[in-house]
């Protein structure tokens, strides 16, 4: 029998806004600390450092497909969380989510099918991101992904962080840790 400690699960959050002033922004850094504070090493990305064009097949039949696409996909074969806080645009997910999947799907072997997903966003409507989150998980769900029951849809912004950057609304507080219990709970690995 070992008696080794298991090792503690690992886990990526990344934000598909790049605007400066990000609302969603925030929602990544707090699932970050809330991760860490159940025991998972988390690291923090910022789609900045993972600069892509806009998808198109030509690009990689010339065999120029980005070296940030290859190096997301080992991130997502390897971390044992993902998680994705996006903002809604018209219903939608944004361009970058979209573009990053898109690059990403392309990378064999399959990065969508070791890590468990956490979907959340920040909207300033009062819908709160659910459409997007709806497209989303049915994008990743699709890649055979495994998506996390609870969609963290939160708004309408402002007032939905206090000054620590923690959530003011107890049913928000309650979401935050059921996403990070359902994230913590599931494992999949191995694939
Ligand atoms: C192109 C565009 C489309 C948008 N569509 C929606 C929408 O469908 N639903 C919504 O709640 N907010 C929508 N918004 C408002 C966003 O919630 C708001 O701009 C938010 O601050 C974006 O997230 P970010 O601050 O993380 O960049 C849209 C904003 C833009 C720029």
């Amino acid at each position: 029998m070992t008696t080794e400690a298991p090792s503690p699960k690992t886990a990526i959050t990344l934000c598909g806004s790049l605007r400066k002033e990000s609302i969603n922004e925030p929602l990544r850094r707090l699932m970050s600390n809330k991760l860490r504070e159940a025991g998972v090493e988390v690291t923090d990305l910022d789609l900045r450092d993972f600069d892509m064009p806009i998808f198109n097949q030509d690009i990689e039949e010339t065999g120029e497909t980005p070296e940030a696409a290859k190096r997301l996909a080992d991130m997502f074969r390897s971390y044992d969380i993902v998680f994705i806080a996006s903002p809604e645009y018209n219903g939608g997910v944004t361009p970058l989510i979209v573009n990053m999947i898109s690059w990403v799907s392309r990378q064999k072997p399959n990065p969508f099918k070791h890590a468990i997903f956490g979907i959340g966003g920040v909207s300033d409507g009062k819908y709160a991101t659910i459409f997007a989150l709806s497209h989303l998980r049915d994008s990743l769900s699709k890649l055979g992904a495994l998506v996390v029951p609870t969609l963290l849809g939160i708004g309408p912004y402002p007032d939905v962080f206090d000054e620590n950057g923690e959530p003011n609304e107890a049913n928000i507080k309650w979401k935050v840790g059921q996403t990070v219990r359902e994230l913590t709970h599931f494992s999949r690995g191995g694939i």
